[in-house]
């Protein structure tokens, strides 16, 4: 295994493009730059991300990015024990900009190169020190995780940072995409998670109770689709019997409905989790980690029973390059290329969670 102090970690699974400079300290992730392109802006207007779209945009800002983050830290690719890059799971277009600015990078300049899952890398943000003075401590194994992104929704038990077992996770839609689409069927803006929680602030309860499948079921499994095509439904047939001032006026109800199904389903198959496995904390993470509810509602559950919860800061729930950074510092089984063979890697868009 490498010993490895600072490292450049690179991000461009998806929309965004992140470039962070980390190292190692007290079992935690010191971040030194961390920096967040987005093409969010390109794709509001289509409702979601355009992946042609997203590719582009990325090849236009990776080397700028990667300048930035290492001109933040003060140092230059020379100084660097290594590379990383998330190599999937993701789209392809996206994952290509970030893999072959890595292979490139590490090829000219000698660097060892490690390829990191994007969905692990989620988990692992929860190893990064913060900077706002709040001391963080690495959280103690084994753990309970839930991985909740535009893409995934997983529930993992970590024996160790190396022995995943994946042991349960969506059926269909992921929460974020749950979210996402709810919201496009209730004209609020992409992307759903965080617009949905804004309308739903304050607004009164719904008058119906949309549907929350499998939570009562004897399973770790989910379920989103029943409740998009619920939305979807429900408000065509206020559209079509509500007037408009009517209807502005359900949205943050019908916004709180859907916010209050998806978080009560993830919470309850978390908890579910933890009583049968019995773990030291449960580790929260990826972009839906960023919902207020959920991180509420999670942490009263926790405390009831006696575990501790941990949440990356929000800047580090969304995607971004520091817990790519994490990732390849704290895993051991980060796939290393030595520096001869750094074109052997390759995107893998399909990659599973552990
Ligand atoms: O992890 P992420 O940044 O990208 C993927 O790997 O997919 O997650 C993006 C997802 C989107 O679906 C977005 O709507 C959701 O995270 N999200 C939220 C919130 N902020 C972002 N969902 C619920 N509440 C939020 N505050
Ligand atoms: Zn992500």
């Amino acid at each position: 295994m490498l010993k490895l102090g600072m490292i450049l970690a690179i991000e461009s699974t998806f929309d965004e493009t992140g470039a962070a400079v980390v190292r190692k300290r007290d079992g935690m992730v010191e971040v030194i730059s961390n920096i967040t392109a987005s093409s969010l802006s390109m794709h509001e207007k289509y409702g979601g991300v355009v992946p042609e779209v997203a590719a582009r945009e990325q090849i236009k800002v990776i080397g700028v990015t990667i300048g930035e983050a290492l001109d933040k830290a003060g140092i230059e690719v020379g100084d660097l024990d290594a590379i990383a890059v998330a190599n999937g799971p993701g789209l392809i277009g996206s994952l290509l900009v970030g893999v072959e600015t890595a292979k490139t990078l590490a090829y000219v300049h000698k660097k060892p190169l490690l390829a990191v899952n994007h969905m692990v890398a989620h988990v692992f943000a929860n190893w990064i020190q913060s900077t706002d003075g709040d001391i963080r401590k690495p959280p103690e194994l084994p753990a309970v995780g839930l991985v909740v992104s535009g893409g995934h929704t997983d529930l993992i038990y970590m024996k160790s940072v190396d022995d995943w077992e994946w042991i349960g996770g969506t059926r269909d839609d992921a929460a974020g995409e749950c979210y996402d689409k709810c919201a496009r069927a209730m004209g609020l803006p992409y992307p759903g998670g965080p617009s949905i929680q804004n309308a739903a602030v304050d607004a009164p309860e719904y008058h119906e109770r949309l549907p929350r499948p499998l939570i009562n079921e004897e399973t770790y499994d989910m379920s989103f689709s029943g409740l998009k095509s619920a939305v979807i439904r429900e408000f065509s047939t206020l559209t079509d019997k509500k007037s408009e001032v009517e209807l502005q006026k359900l949205v943050p109800s019908l916004a709180r409905e859907v916010n209050e199904a998806i978080v009560e389903s993830l919470v309850s198959k978390t908890i579910r989790a933890v009583e049968a496995k019995d773990p030291k904390c449960v580790l929260l993470a990826g972009g839906v980690a960023a919902n207020a509810l959920l991180r509420d509602n999670l942490k009263s559950r926790c405390e009831q029973l006696g575990v501790d919860l941990y949440v990356p800061e929000i800047r580090y729930c969304t995607d971004n390059a520091a817990m790519i950074g994490a990732a390849a510092l704290l895993r051991t089984q980060s796939l290393e290329t030595g520096v001869e063979n750094v074109f052997g890697l390759r995107p893998d868009p399909s990659l599973g969670v552990v």
